[in-house]
């Protein structure tokens, strides 16, 4: 088992643990009243892991729920639970569980203590770390939300074993992009042991979650509020989620391609080699991953340009810079055109 701590600027600490057990969260609830917030397709898989006689709150799944009126159906069970600021909250299940989580720990009554079990990958390498829970609002991805750090995130990774095979895989793109920007080793790793992670092989699947909870942890302790550092963890998502809102791709689907688009873009800029991004192609394609996309590049440079919550005629954009390190560039919108119009990735 592995345990990584983030020392919060509160004075907390958040603990992040890598291979133990779903059954294990009550050794984390330091005695507190607990109530678990879930997903009902989670609690019918897991329901006999959660232990005995804790209330449980279950949710509908998927980004439709991710909403206010979930938020405020979970407050009245909260109440007739009896929840109180003493009490402890832990969500088990995906970025939604997390997020949703999150946030109606952060309001209900001022804030209360909570804690995830992350049952996706992309949950435990990302959505669960870094303190972001976000709500849809009108439409609108995430557009409301709170930092706020968990106590602790037990990643159960023997929970991926009932994922979805392409969850799983979307889950791999938040792990080849971390690589990209912060650890050739890693990207090596995941080189040579396509295999065994598709297997899930525990090993290996925990040395990846651990690798990308250090990196993400790191990154997120040098800045918690996005305000430099941590915006190279959106590598790749300025095309990716454009992708993603004119497709019919997973979140790490689209940023697979967004990956390529941009390692194109960095070659382009001479930060990359073309050995570079044949690489960083065919690890994605062998971890079962689109590289290309049929949706039009006016279209997404539309969306990007049009983006209501840019204010500038320029982004923020991260490149590549070689394997292993990433750069932030300001790009103003006729430059990044120029640029896109200049390199292949559709189909
Ligand atoms: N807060 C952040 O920093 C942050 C970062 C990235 C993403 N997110 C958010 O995370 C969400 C996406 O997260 P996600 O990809 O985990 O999606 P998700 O929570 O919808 O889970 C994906 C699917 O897998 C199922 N599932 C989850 N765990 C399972 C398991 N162990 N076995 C079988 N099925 C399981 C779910 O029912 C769902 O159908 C988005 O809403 C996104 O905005 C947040
Ligand atoms: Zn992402």
């Amino acid at each position: 088992m592995d345990k990584i701590s983030i020392q919060l600027p509160d004075g907390r600490i958040s603990c992040i643990y890598i291979g133990k057990y779903i059954r294990h969260i009550l050794q984390y609830t330091v005695g507190r009243k607990m109530i678990i917030l879930t997903e009902q397709k989670i609690y019918e898989l897991y329901k006999q892991e959660f232990p005995a006689n804790v209330p449980v709150v279950r949710v509908e799944g998927g980004e439709a729920n991710k909403t206010l009126a979930t938020i405020g159906e979970i407050t009245g069970q909260l109440i007739e639970n009896g929840i109180d600021r003493e009490s402890f909250i832990v969500g088990i299940g995906g970025g939604i569980v997390c997020d949703i989580t999150g946030f109606v720990a952060s309001i209900y009554m001022r804030g209360l203590r909570f804690g995830f079990v992350p049952t996706t990958l992309l949950a435990q390498v990302d959505a669960g770390l870094g303190g972001k829970n976000g709500i849809n609002f009108a439409g609108y991805k995430n557009m409301l939300g709170v930092f706020n750090q968990p106590d602790f995130v037990l990643c159960d990774t023997s929970a991926l074993g009932t994922l979805p095979a392409r969850e799983l895989h979307a889950g791999l793109a938040e792990v080849v992009k971390t690589a990209l920007i912060a650890d050739n080793d890693l990207f090596v790793y995941l080189e040579e042991n396509v295999d065994r992670i598709l297997n899930l092989d525990e090993a290996v699947v925990n040395h990846l979650v651990k690798r990308c909870v250090e990196i993400k942890a790191s990154i997120v302790k040098a800045d918690e509020r996005e305000a430099g550092e941590r915006r190279k963890l959106n590598l790749g998502h300025t095309f990716g989620h454009a992708i993603e809102k004119h497709s019919n791709l997973l979140h790490g689907e689209a940023i697979s391609i967004g990956l390529c688009i941009a390692a194109r873009i960095s070659q382009k800029l001479n930060l990359l080699t073309e050995n570079d991004v044949q690489r960083i192609d065919n690890l994605l394609i062998t971890l079962k991953l689109p590289v290309k996309t049929a949706v039009d590049k006016a279209l997404l440079l539309d969306t990007i340009t049009k983006d209501k919550k840019k204010q500038n005629r320029y982004i923020h954009f991260i490149l590549n810079d070689g394997i292993g390190k990433a750069k932030t560039k300001l790009l103003g919108f006729d430059e990044l055109g120029q640029l896109v119009n200049g390199i292949s990735y559709n189909l």
